[in-house]
């Protein structure tokens, strides 16, 4: 049975989680991404838009810029996106199965700048090990942020992680769209940095291969 929406479009997720497939169909071999932290979701609006034939998730924890999303997507007559009012960490660990998406993106997540406050962030060690994981074979994971540092560690973090390979090429097909804050941040002479990886086959790229094992 699938679940309640809010205006038939939204689904809000609060202590109760199931497994994506009861709030939305996705039919075998279905191309999947998910906008997370989608904001008011130009970014998801424009994918939805070039790639009828995917399905499009997008995730925020903001009701409010989920409703302003929703009723965009009706003005539009998109039938290919689904909403989500849900906190981000807990959509991709209790919502989304093992190799589900073909591509996630996390763009202008909020950067938590003062040392103090960088516990907060989204992207952590831990998070990224779900990332992986909800990636399908070959995923793409596209990351975006005007700070430099938040941008840095990101990058680092992944390249420790040694789960995801960087291939920036993985976004030539949608180079050109911007999400709404980075339309902002380069109207003020911000540039934003991106970056993208693909997951890697850990198995053939041998954690135990290395020493001939
Ligand atoms: C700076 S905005 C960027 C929005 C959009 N990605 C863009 O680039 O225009 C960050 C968004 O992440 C959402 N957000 C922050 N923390 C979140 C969390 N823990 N779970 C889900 N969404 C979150 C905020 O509500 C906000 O809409």
């Amino acid at each position: 049975m699938k679940k309640l929406k809010e205006n038939g479009l939204i689904h809000i997720l609060n202590n109760v989680y199931s497994c994506i497939e009861s709030y939305v169909d996705i039919p075998a071999g279905k191309t999947v991404e998910l906008d997370l932290g989608c904001g008011k979701g130009g970014f998801s609006l424009a994918l939805a838009e070039r790639f009828p034939d995917s399905l499009i998730l997008s995730a925020d924890i903001m009701i409010g810029r989920m409703r302003k999303l929703d009723s965009r997507i009706r003005r539009r007559g998109l039938a290919n996106i689904s909403l989500f009012r849900v906190e981000a960490r807990h959509f991709t660990a209790l919502v989304l199965p093992d190799a589900s998406l073909d591509r996630l993106h996390i763009l202008c997540p909020d950067p938590w700048p003062k040392h103090r406050h960088r516990h907060n962030r989204l992207l952590c060690s831990d998070f990224i090990f779900h990332i992986y994981r909800v990636l399908k074979s070959s995923g793409v994971f596209h990351f975006s942020t005007d700070d430099v540092k938040y941008f840095k560690s990101t990058v680092n973090l992944i390249e420790l992680s040694g789960l995801l390979v960087r291939d920036d090429d993985a976004l030539n097909d949608i180079s050109d769209i911007k999400t709404d804050f980075e339309k902002r941040w380069n109207d003020i002479g911000r540039k934003v940095h991106h970056a993208c990886w693909r997951k890697k086959n850990i198995l053939n790229h041998g954690i135990h291969g290395q020493h001939g094992n």
